[in-house]
C-alpha cells in the first residue's frame, strides 16, 4: 500500500483563508491592519524570493507588509537601529529579519534585539525559553506548521514514538519541544547519532530536518509511520527533501512531498503568528 500524500499546499491555503477572515474584524476593532515588517540584508537570490513571497502573502491576507531592503555592506549599528525603530513602531506587530545575514553581521545580536513580543519567527531566546517551559509565546513557523499537519493526520499524538532528525534552533529543537508537549516520546537524532536507521525504524513519526538530500531511506521507515520532510535541497535534478520520497511512500502511512508539503506551511504560520501578535497587542 502506498502512503497518503499530505497536501501541505492545500492545508496552508485553507489556513491563509481562515486568517484572512479574521483580519477583517481585527481591522474594524483596531482601526488598522496587522503589520509585518520583513528585513532583508543583501541580494541572496533564495532569500529575495522568500521575502517577495512573504510580502505577497501578507498583503493577500489583508495585512500591511513593511519591507526593508538593505545593502549587503550595512553595518551592525544601522541594522540594530532599524530593529529598535520597528520595536517602537505601533503599526508593526511582527518583525522578521531574513536569515542568513552576511558574515560580518552578528545574527544572534540582531535576533536578541527584536522585542520578543514582536518576534513572529520565534527565534528570540525568550521565546525559545517560553516554548521549553510551556509558556505562551511565539513558536518558530516551520515546526509549528509540521505540528499542524501531524495533528491533521493523527488527531492526538499522545504516546507515539517520534524521531526528529536535525537539531537546529530553527526546526529540530523547537520541533522536539512541540512533540514533547503533545506527549510523544521524542528522540533527537543528529550527525553524531549512532545507528540512525534503527532510530528511524522505531518511530511512528519521523521529522527530517538535516539538509542532506535523500538521507533517510525507504527501508528505514516503520510500516505505517508518518513522515514529515522539512528538507529543501537544490540538486541537479531539482528540489529534493531529506527523505527518499519514492522509497518512503511505499512503506509509510502518510508522507509530505517536496515541494508542496511543509514549505507552504511556513508562510501561512508566519501570518498566523502576526495576527496573534496583533490581537495580543490590542489586549
Ligand atoms: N531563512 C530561511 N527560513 C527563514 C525563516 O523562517 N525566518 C527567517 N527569519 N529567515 C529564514
Amino acid at each position: 500500500m502506498s502512503a497518503t500524500i499530505i497536501d501541505g499546499k492545500a492545508y496552508a491555503a485553507g489556513l491563509r483563508a481562515r486568517i484572512a477572515t479574521q483580519v477583517e474584524p481585527f481591522k474594524a476593532a483596531a482601526g488598522r491592519a496587522p503589520g509585518l515588517a520583513v528585513v532583508l540584508v543583501g541580494e541572496d537570490a533564495a532569500s529575495s524570493v522568500y521575502v517577495r513571497s512573504k510580502g505577497r502573502a501578507t498583503r493577500e491576507a489583508g495585512m500591511e507588509s513593511f519591507e526593508h531592503r538593505l545593502s549587503a555592506d550595512i553595518d551592525q549599528a544601522t541594522l540594530m537601529a532599524l530593529v529598535a525603530a520597528l520595536n517602537a513602531d505601533p503599526a508593526v506587530d511582527g518583525i522578521l529579519v531574513q536569515l542568513p545575514l552576511p558574515a560580518h553581521l552578528d545574527a544572534q545580536a540582531v535576533i536578541q534585539a527584536i522585542d520578543p513580543d514582536k518576534d513572529v519567527d520565534g527565534f528570540h531566546p525568550v521565546n525559545a525559553g517560553r516554548l521549553a517551559t510551556g509558556l505562551p509565546g511565539f513558536v518558530p513557523c516551520t515546526p509549528l506548521g509540521c505540528l499542524m499537519l501531524l495533528r491533521d493526520v493523527h488527531g492526538t499524538l499522545a504516546g507515539l514514538d517520534a524521531v526528529v532528525v536535525g537539531r537546529s534552533n530553527i526546526v529540530g529543537k523547537p520541533m522536539a519541544q512541540l512533540l514533547l508537549q503533545e506527549s510523544c516520546t521524542v528522540t533527537i537524532a543528529h550527525s553524531r547519532t549512532r545507528d540512525l536507521p534503527a532510530k528511524v525504524r522505531a518511530a511512528d513519526i519521523v521529522v527530517a530536518a538535516v539538509g542532506i538530500p535523500k538521507l533517510i531511506e525507504g527501508g528505514w521507515i516503520k510500516p505505517g509511520a508518518t513522515v514529515i520532510d522539512v528538507g529543501i535541497n537544490r540538486t541537479e535534478t531539482g528540489l529534493v527533501g531529506d527523505v527518499d520520497f519514492e522509497g518512503a511512500r511505499a512503506v509509510a502511512g502518510a508522507i509530505t512531498p517536496v515541494p508542496g508539503g511543509v514549505g507552504p506551511m511556513t508562510i501561512a504560520v508566519l501570518l498566523r503568528n502576526t495576527l496573534v501578535s496583533a490581537g495580543r497587542r490590542m489586549g
